[in-house]
Parts: C-alpha cells; sequence; structure tokens
C-alpha cells in the first residue's frame, strides 16, 4: 500500500486511486477520483472497474440540487445513501463517459442548480457524512474525503473493481490493477488513522 500523503497528491493531481476498505465490511476496492477532476478519459477509465459510478457529495449539494434519497427507507446492510440519479439537461442520454464527465462536473460546480439536471438519470450520488471517515468507513466518505485534502471541491468519483471473472478483486488483484495503471493503492483504515493522528484526535 501507498502513504495516504502520496494518495492525496495523486488526487490533487487528477489521478485515479484504488481504496480499499475493510476486509470484514465490503472488502472492496474502489476507483476514486476528485469530482473537479472527472474528465471524460478519467470516467471512461474509471468505468473499467465495471461496477457502479457513482459522485459522492455533502448535504449542502443535495439540498441545492433537490436530491431526495433513492428510497423513503434505505434498508441496506451498510445503508449506502443512494439518491436520485440525474443527467445534465444538455445530455443526449447520459450514459457516455463524456456526457457523465459533463454531469459530475456541473453538478459539483458552486453555482450549479436544481434545473440544470433530468432526474431520471444515469449519474447515481451519494450522500456523504459530514465528518467523512471519522462517521462512517465507506468509499462514500473515503472520496469526499480524499479531495477535501487534496485542497479541491469536497465530492468524489467512484467505481467498485471487478476482476475478470466479474468477482470483486481480491486484494492481490487490486494491486496489480494499481501496478500496471501506476496507480496509487489505500485502505479507508490508513486514512482513519492519518486523519486521527494530523488532526491531532488522538
Ligand atoms: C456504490 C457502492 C459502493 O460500495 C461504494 O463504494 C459506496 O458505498 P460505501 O460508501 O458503502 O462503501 O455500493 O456502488
Ligand atoms: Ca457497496
Ligand atoms: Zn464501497
Amino acid at each position: 500500500l501507498n502513504t495516504v500523503p502520496e494518495a492525496v497528491e495523486a488526487i490533487r493531481r487528477g489521478e485515479v486511486v484504488i481504496v480499499v476498505d475493510a476486509e470484514d465490511r465490503e472488502n472492496e476496492g474502489d476507483f476514486i477520483c476528485a469530482a473537479e477532476k472527472a474528465t471524460p478519459e478519467t470516467v471512461n477509465f474509471m468505468l473499467s472497474g465495471r461496477g457502479q459510478l457513482c459522485v459522492s457529495v455533502l448535504p449542502d449539494v443535495c439540498k441545492r440540487l433537490e436530491l431526495a434519497p433513492i428510497v423513503a427507507l434505505n434498508d441496506a446492510p451498510l445503508k449506502t445513501a443512494f439518491m436520485t440519479p440525474v443527467d445534465i439537461r444538455t445530455a443526449r442520454t447520459g450514459i457516455t463517459a463524456r456526457e457523465k464527465s459533463e454531469t459530475i462536473l456541473r453538478m459539483t460546480a458552486d453555482d450549479c442548480a436544481a434545473n440544470e439536471f433530468v432526474r431520471p438519470g444515469h449519474v447515481y450520488p451519494l450522500l456523504a457524512k459530514e465528518g467523512g471517515v471519522l462517521r462512517r468507513a465507506g468509499h462514500t466518505e473515503a472520496s469526499v474525503d480524499l479531495a477535501r485534502m487534496a485542497g479541491l471541491q469536497p465530492a468524489g468519483v467512484l467505481c467498485e473493481v471487478l476482476d475478470e471473472t466479474g468477482d470483486r478483486a481480491s486484494r492481490d488483484s487490486l494491486s496489480a490493477i494499481a501496478q500496471k495503471n501506476n496507480l496509487k493503492i489505500i485502505s479507508i483504515e490508513q486514512l482513519i488513522a492519518h486523519r486521527r493522528v494530523s488532526e491531532k484526535l488522538i
């Protein structure tokens, strides 16, 4: 694994990093980048993870864009906070990497408004907890924390990584993918520990 500062620097440069959660949680590795760095090329690469591409945002963005929870009662085991999926109104269908990039970049701009998007769309917002990984040890919060720590808008893009058989990629295959694509790889446990120390919480 790399260090947290190495991953934060990579995020600042607009690179994709791999973030793994605890083995007794999802035991998944997600491709993650900062939302404001989600170019069509980056989104296209992240879609090669073949998971569900999502954009993690804080409550103020959901309020501004009028994004309600996708279901009234979330009974998913980890309470992953899916909100109304949207597409930018100017998209033809919303499914392409370019159109998803346009949706994400606009959603996370400071001056965006609810009526710039159609719903239902193809970009899945996830509502991140304020407080990040110190509140919830999920990829949703990890992506927001990494973007914020990189000095960027506190919003991230994520997509789970599957292996060639379609199973969730193992730690070993994630390391191989990281090496092949020259990506940093860190764990959410590392991020929690780093924040506790750097914010003098222990
Ligand atoms: C969205 C998911 C992913 O697991 C994603 O990583 C966000 O979830 P969490 O914050 O629970 O890790 O389900 O496709
Ligand atoms: Ca999940
Ligand atoms: Zn996850």
